[in-house]
């Protein structure tokens, strides 16, 4: 037991009066403080089970998904919690403010959230100046994206930007073309636009590795809200541009898991319990149609141990956990950690 984890049944109720958005900066805060106070060694020790993925080792196969760190300020707190890598991000080549507030929605009926954030972010570069001075044995992987007024047909040279500024200092890059919340970001998944950007970012990975003499796997993330054949075709280029990884999945814009909940019709992407399902069918049918050595990340709807489990029988080779974490607090790091081998 963590002293966090004991504390956090007290904080829950007071946190979940607070505005979302504010709950989760004071959040991040508190767990900076936390580190330094030596709030989050766990007493027992956290279950540690390295697992060799992608050339990298992981302390175990729980990870921290994208959008709880967007500009990488607490990511040796994380690793002092039980993370076992932790996803910064998403960054864009240059910093921005995001949508219009409030834009972070509970809906605690469902343990799942709502959120248009639109890629608040402080900059690529302010973050890798952090990641720099990491203390953690947490792997660490950069989430990338493009600015919000970048237009598609020049969204490759963001995603560009953003991989050479990062290399250095990531442990994986994960290229994120899923998110609901950046108008027309998704359409980066359509067969032809995914095959000329995988393609130019191996291109460059390939240059960066003689570079800095280490290898950094690129990772696509993608959405829950595919059909079979967008599936189909997006397995065909990933395999055939020898992709490192795939993470599924990220939010969805479907909204049916939720009918009849006043904040079902907010804008944006729906995360946590009822993203699960979904998340699960799309991990599966990559799982069957990508080259075996093509790893996955699970992510979608992890709310205990069970569904890390379960995740990990549906193809995964790790997992990320986001939404879970808000309702259930640091105790999931153990239940997960305890859970799956
Ligand atoms: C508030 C919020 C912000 C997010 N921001 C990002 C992001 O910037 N980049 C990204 O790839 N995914 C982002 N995600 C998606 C999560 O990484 C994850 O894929 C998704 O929430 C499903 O996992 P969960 O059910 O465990 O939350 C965000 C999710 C939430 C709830």
């Amino acid at each position: 037991m963590t002293l966090i984890e004991t504390f956090y049944p007290w904080m829950k109720p007071w946190l979940f009066r607070l505005d979302a958005e504010r709950a989760h900066t004071l959040t991040v805060k508190m767990m900076v403080i936390a580190h330094r106070l030596g709030m989050l060694k766990s007493v027992v020790g956290t279950p540690q089970q390295p697992h060799n993925v992608m050339g990298l080792t992981f302390p175990n196969v729980l990870g921290l998904a994208a959008g709880m760190d967007k500009s990488a300020s607490a990511v040796d707190a994380w690793g002092a919690l039980g993370f076992g890598f932790v996803e910064v991000g998403t960054l864009t080549p240059r910093p921005q403010p995001g949508n219009p507030k409030p834009r972070l929605f509970r809906l605690p009926e469902h343990e799942a959230l709502i959120n248009r954030m639109g890629f608040n972010n402080p900059g690529i570069h302010s973050a890798v100046k952090k990641l720099k001075n990491r203390r953690t044995k947490a792997v660490v992987g950069v989430n990338i994206g493009k600015n919000f007024d970048t237009p598609n047909e020049k969204a490759v040279d963001d995603y560009l930007f953003c991989l050479k500024a990062s290399y250095a200092v990531a442990d994986y890059i994960a290229v994120n073309i899923s998110s609901p919340n950046t108008k027309g970001l998704r359409d980066l998944q359509a067969e032809g636009a995914m095959r000329q950007l995988i393609s130019e970012l191996k291109t460059e990975q390939a240059s960066l590795k003689t570079e800095h003499g280490k290898t950094v796997p690129l990772l696509v993330k993608i959405a829950p809200d595919l059909n079979d054949m967008q599936i189909e075709a997006l397995a065909r280029v990933f395999n055939e541009q020898n992709i490192d990884g795939v993470i599924a999945t990220n939010t969805t814009i479907d909204r049916e898991a939720v009918t009849g909940h006043a904040l079902a019709q907010e804008a944006g992407g729906l995360s946590g319990a009822p993203v699960r399902e979904r998340s699960n069918v799309v991990l599966q049918a990559f799982r069957m149609l990508l080259k075996e050595s093509v790893p996955l990340i699970g992510v979608g709807g992890i709310v205990s141990g069970t569904d890390a489990v379960e995740k990990m029988k549906a193809g995964a080779a790790l997992v990320q956990v986001y939404s879970g974490l808000v309702y259930r607090g640091p105790g999931l790091v153990r239940d997960i950690l305890g859970q799956v081998k």
